[in-house]
């Protein structure tokens, strides 16, 4: 299904000319058999459709999608939360649902500072654990959950989140206790649980210059140090009033130029207005108190915003469309605008349009402008 059959998008622009322009909501094609030449076009599980039969979303992320990343479920507060327990219940069902749907199944994540327990970071007596044994617990966490799914999952983000703003390491629990060569033994440990998966480095704002040199350094020091990295992974939260095209592009140029892969693993993009002018990213620990004005579209998005949207979403694509070569998967977290993380990130209870769906799982223009315009 994922065979990288026309690389660029000549063909595909110019069949795209034949069809009518209400296709979008009726057509059998997915956005992701669209981009099928390309890219990958994947989406996030939510925990709540790992739990139950198929709801309306997890049919939607089925028929449109052919990457799975589970949103929450294989995070290491969810798949090991207690030092002698592991609960593959919801990543399991992720697997079977990725087969039946024909799509590839995304691990994310092994070593990241959120999300994660404090007993991983401590001894059974609360003091904190030495060098060692924490690269023991890492091993034994990597090899039994990479090794479960080995061959079922198609690329792991090892490492998520591990940079400051500013591209140096950022101070983790793993970074404190094991040192600046933590995530060195986070790649050899994965790679050698399943040798064929693709190993990813993930994080949020690499459209800032300094941030993404952090990222290749980071990568070109794993690449010297004999492990194996994929791609980086640029989650791609966005917001219509963030970044420009022109930062995102120099900063795929920058990875390409470096000789890397790209995956966009996590795209949004938020439209509603931000809680301070200087606020970007994707720290999950922020944040803002609610207030109405930064709660505008709570019945409708406006036409304006719409269309802005839609641009924003095309302009996008255009760009990841013209770096094809170099960029294999495109992830949305989240299939519909009911449910993206964004309604309750950075402020809690909002009403978010950020997806390519609508609340009742419906093609929004920002759809057709992704899958029926020309750029
Ligand atoms: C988010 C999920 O969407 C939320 O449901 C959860 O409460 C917090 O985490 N960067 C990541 C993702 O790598 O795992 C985060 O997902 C969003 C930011």
């Amino acid at each position: 299904m994922n065979i990288r059959l026309v690389k660029g998008m000549g063909l595909l622009w110019s069949s795209l000319f034949l069809l009518p322009s209400s296709w979008a909501a009726t057509a059998s094609i997915s956005i992701a058999q669209l981009y099928q030449g390309s890219f990958l076009v994947g989406t996030a599980i939510k925990s709540s459709d790992l739990k139950k039969p198929p709801s309306l979303s997890s049919s939607l992320s089925c028929r449109e999608f052919n990457a799975f990343t589970a949103e929450n479920a294989m995070k290491w507060e969810h798949i090991h939360p207690t030092p002698d327990t592991y609960d593959f219940s919801m990543s399991d069902q992720l697997i079977t649902m990725a087969q039946q749907c024909d799509a590839k199944v995304i691990g994310h994540t092994l070593v990241w500072h959120q999300q994660t327990p404090d007993w991983v970071f401590q001894d059974s007596q609360g003091n904190a654990l030495s060098r060692d044994a924490l690269l023991v617990r890492l091993k034994d966490h990597i090899d039994t959950v990479v090794g479960r799914y080995k061959g079922k999952v198609y690329g792991w983000d090892v490492v998520n989140e591990a940079l400051n703003e500013d591209g140096t390491l950022r101070d983790t629990p793993w970074r404190n206790i094991i040192g600046d060569d933590y995530f060195i033994y986070a790649y050899r440990y994965a790679r050698a649980a399943d040798p064929d998966a693709q190993l990813y480095y993930n994080d949020f704002n690499l459209y800032k210059k300094a941030k993404v040199e952090g990222a290749i350094t980071l990568v070109n020091q794993l690449l010297e140090a004999g492990e194996k990295v994929d791609a980086i992974g640029m989650q791609g939260h966005y917001s219509l009033f963030y970044p420009s095209l022109n930062e995102i592009e120099q900063s795929v140029q920058a990875i390409v130029n470096a000789g890397l892969s790209i995956a966009v693993t996590e795209l949004d993009v938020s439209v509603l207005p931000l809680p301070d002018d200087a606020f970007s990213g994707a720290d999950i620990t922020q944040s803002f108190a609610a207030h109405p004005v930064y709660d505008p579209y709570t019945s409708r998005l406006p036409e304006a915003q719409e269309q802005q949207l839609a641009e924003t979403y095309q302009g996008l694509f255009a760009l990841f469309l013209k770096y094809a070569d170099n960029v294999d998967r495109i992830t949305f977290w989240g299939a519909s605008d009911a449910d993206s993380w964004r309604n309750n990130w950075p402020i809690r209870g909002r009403t978010d349009y950020p997806l390519l769906f609508d609340r009742q799982g419906r093609p929004k223009l920002a759809y057709q402008y992704v899958t029926q315009f020309i750029p």
